[in-house]
């Protein structure tokens, strides 16, 4: 199975893929992070723990094992910074990207950075035809990202994949860039 790099980089930013080992720094960057991922991110709540860190750390080494997803870390110079990763839940051919910020480091580029990094990686995959990003309508910083890098906004669709956050509109953007 062909799976991108475990390290990627892109200007300042550079992603490296989670380890079983990180669950300690998963909590710290969610726990400082909470108040402005709750609006968006529906696992993002006052509930989160080390048992929910070390679960998605452990979840980010089997599904890099498994071909499903390929999560990574965001550092930005050398801090850790947020969290991106390519998802195997669109259509074969295609990978879909998330991604999240640290509140220290918004409003300096490392989603699209980050994103930049990611969708360069997708593409050079055998089979991978296509990128999309998908967002709230509402998530307005968040789709300033597709934006930047050239992706075409193709849809706007309700979103019934995922349980809803606070802020969500319940109605999302679907943006594709294509090999
Ligand atoms: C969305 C998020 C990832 C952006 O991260 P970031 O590193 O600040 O993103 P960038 O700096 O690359 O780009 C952000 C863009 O949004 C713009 N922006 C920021 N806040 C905004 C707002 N409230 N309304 C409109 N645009 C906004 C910035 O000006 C920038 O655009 P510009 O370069 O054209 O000026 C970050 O805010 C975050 O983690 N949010 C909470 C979690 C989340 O929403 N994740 C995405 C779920 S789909």
């Amino acid at each position: 199975m062909d799976r991108p790099a475990e390290q990627l980089s892109s200007g300042q930013v550079a992603l490296r893929r989670w380890l079983a080992a990180d669950a300690d720094l998963c909590l710290r960057l969610v726990t400082e992070s909470l108040d402005h991922l709750r609006p968006w991110m529906p696992w993002a709540t006052s509930g989160y723990d080390l048992a929910a860190a070390q679960d998605f750390v452990q979840r980010c080494v089997a599904d890099w094992a498994a071909g499903t997803a390929f999560n990574y870390l965001i550092l930005s110079g050398d801090e850790p910074a947020g969290a991106a990763g390519l998802h195997a839940r669109i259509d074969p051919g295609g990978l879909e990207i998330g991604y999240w910020v640290h509140p220290a480091h918004t409003g300096h580029g490392v989603a699209t950075a980050a994103a930049a990094a990611l969708t360069e990686a997708a593409l050079a995959l055998p089979g991978i035809s296509h990128v999309e990003i998908h967002h709230d309508q509402l998530n307005l910083a968040s789709g300033r990202v597709p934006a930047k890098l050239g992706y075409t906004h193709v849809e706007t669709r309700p979103q019934t994949r995922f349980d809803h956050a606070p802020a969500d509109s319940r109605v999302s953007k679907v943006w594709r860039i294509t090999r």
